[in-house]
């Protein structure tokens, strides 16, 4: 198994199964449920990091990356987690958030104490002559991205919230400390790893106000240093193993930044998550705003991804759901009247291309976004954030709260779906974030009668058995169609044709003649006979194969 045929889930921690009754996930709840996760028949979990922290991001404040947060559990838990697992076949995925500490972490409270080897593990500056801040870069969170340092008068760089101290990879010993995080883990049995936002750690060595009226992003991501960085986390850590597998969290990059670091030649990492195809819907690229997506784009996203990434033989982690976004079904379909035909449209779409695909939570049984009603429901800091900046900058409260209810992180987060009872079977206790639509969506149901989690489990199992899929090339096919995203793939003697409706009207599309005479491979509508002509349903996937 590589992880070009691998099938990856993934768990918050957070929200999948509380076993304590105090309504937040921890470990023994996902020991529990193992037989459902190998059940999918993933190869992979990875693990939103459940390590100490104050929890000002949900766990991307880590104030110590070698143990266990007490509220999810303990290290015999998580030895006894990776052990069952493994008796599945199924590695473990770590999240190693490097790039910044928690100011609660015991680095940045030395640095903050005045012990030199620990500040020059940050970057602390003082103001500029003319005391404006070290430099114009704002936070991605909202705000500058400097914060007070104590005392001093200097500040100190976070990019995320100002919890989320920015490390300082130029030092030596930042590095090798890194390396000693992976280590540790790969010392108890994990051999995946995710890096967050790992293309932001090679900033300049000098850091520079962004010019008038450029995007301050430009001056710390993707820099030249980031593949040496990455190159050197490779052979001091997880290039040691060979049956390792990694991921990078990639921000605001480019297609020939990102062949770079998952061209295996370059040993630097196996994958790559990239965000443009999910910036469809973004109003300006502007995030808060609330406006359809725009179809045509994506599909120049996804297949400039797939065409430049083959070309630069790098490999991309696939994906429409994560923690951070909301749900694609609620986004790119129609889950009110389609909901199964656009869960299933959705999947066959990320299954069936160049790379490894990775299923978030809930997205196997078709889970959509909650349909909260006041912004106290929301517990996210961004959230927060953004409906006040929403606010300051003119809205009213209604439109304010209709776009953060589009666009909120926590919409990912509420609790997976087991059943259809007063907290979908998560907790005995009160959740941490509110559930409300398990009366119609969850597992229980999908396993007795539903039509997407038979499906997830067939689109997984085909990756295996089909090599077109694991291993063919990507060539676009009718990229002018104005509903239908479609591709074709090619191995050796096979083709696959995979034509996907992403309107909830029927739509025409032409096949090669060749195709009339395939066998249909997947669908998520009845059987079909196959004509030169294809009228496809609302949101109908159809998958057609010829072996010769
Ligand atoms: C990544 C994580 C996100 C977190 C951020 C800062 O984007 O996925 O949840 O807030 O990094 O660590």
């Amino acid at each position: 198994m590589t992880f070009k045929n691998s099938v990856i889930y993934q768990i918050y921690p957070k929200s999948f199964k509380d076993s304590t009754g105090d309504g937040i996930g921890d470990l023994r709840g996902i020991i529990d449920n193992i037989p459902y996760i190998a059940s999918l028949g993933v190869d992979y979990v990875w693990f939103n990091p459940f390590f100490p922290s104050p929890q000002r991001d949900n766990g991307y404040d880590i104030s110590d990356y070698c143990s266990i947060d007490p509220a999810m559990g303990t290290m015999e838990d998580f030895d006894e987690l990776v052990a069952a697992l493994e008796s599945h076949g199924i590695g473990v995925m770590l999240d190693m958030v490097l790039n910044h500490t928690s100011t609660d972490h015991e680095w940045f409270q030395r640095a903050l104490a005045g012990e030199k080897k620990y500040q020059d593990y940050y970057y602390i500056r003082p103001p500029q002559p003319d005391g404006s801040l070290p430099t114009n870069w704002v936070s991605k969170f909202g705000g500058p991205a400097w914060a007070p340092f104590g005392e001093t008068g200097d500040y100190y760089l976070h990019l995320y919230d100002p919890a989320q101290a920015d490390l300082d990879w130029h030092n030596p010993d930042v590095r090798a400390e890194a390396a000693k995080v992976v280590n540790f883990w790969r010392n108890r049995g994990v051999h995946g790893f995710r890096f967050d936002v790992i293309n932001v750690i090679g900033k300049g060595s000098q850091l520079l106000d962004a010019p008038l009226g450029t995007d301050d992003r430009k001056m710390y991501t993707d820099g030249p240093d980031v593949h040496a960085y990455l190159r050197e986390l490779n052979e001091a850590s997880f290039g040691r193993d060979e049956d390792s597998v990694t991921v990078g969290e990639m921000s605001s990059t480019s297609v020939e930044a990102c062949a770079g670091y998952s061209n295996p030649g370059n040993h630097e990492l196996n994958m790559v998550f990239s965000f443009h195809h999910l910036k469809v819907d973004y109003e300006d690229g502007e995030k808060w705003t609330s406006t359809p997506f725009d179809l045509a784009a994506l599909k120049r996203v996804l297949n400039e991804w797939a065409v430049g990434m083959q070309e630069g033989d790098g490999w991309n982690a696939l994906f429409w759901n994560n923690h951070d976004q909301p749900r694609a079904i609620n986004r790119f379909t129609d889950p009110g009247r389609y909901r199964v035909e656009s869960a299933t449209m959705l999947a066959t779409v990320i299954h069936l291309l160049r790379g490894t695909p990775f299923v978030y939570m809930g997205e196997e049984i078709g889970m959509t976004d909650p349909d909260y009603e006041t912004i106290s429901d929301y517990v996210d800091v961004e959230a927060h954030n953004a409906f006040a900046s929403l606010m300051e900058t003119g809205r009213s409260e209604r439109e304010a709260f209709a776009i953060v209810h589009g666009k909120a992180r926590d919409n990912a987060r509420t609790p997976m779906q087991w059943d259809s009872g007063r907290t979908a079977g998560f907790t005995n206790g009160t959740p941490w974030l509110r559930s409300t639509n398990q009366a119609r969506i969850n597992v229980a149901d999908e396993e007795a009668e539903g039509r997407i989690l038979p499906y997830y489990r067939r689109l997984i199992a085909l990756r295996k058995a089909q090599p077109v899929i694991s291993q063919g090339r990507y060539l676009p096919y009718a990229m002018d169609h104005p509903e239908v995203f479609a591709y074709i793939r090619e191995h050796g003697g096979q083709r696959l044709l995979v034509l996907t409706n992403f309107r909830a009207k029927q739509a025409e599309i032409e096949i090669p003649l060749d195709f009339t005479e395939g066998s249909i491979l997947i669908s998520n509508y009845p059987e079909r006979t196959l004509d030169s002509t294809i009228r496809l349903e609302p949101y109908e996937a159809l998958a057609i194969l010829i072996s010769n």
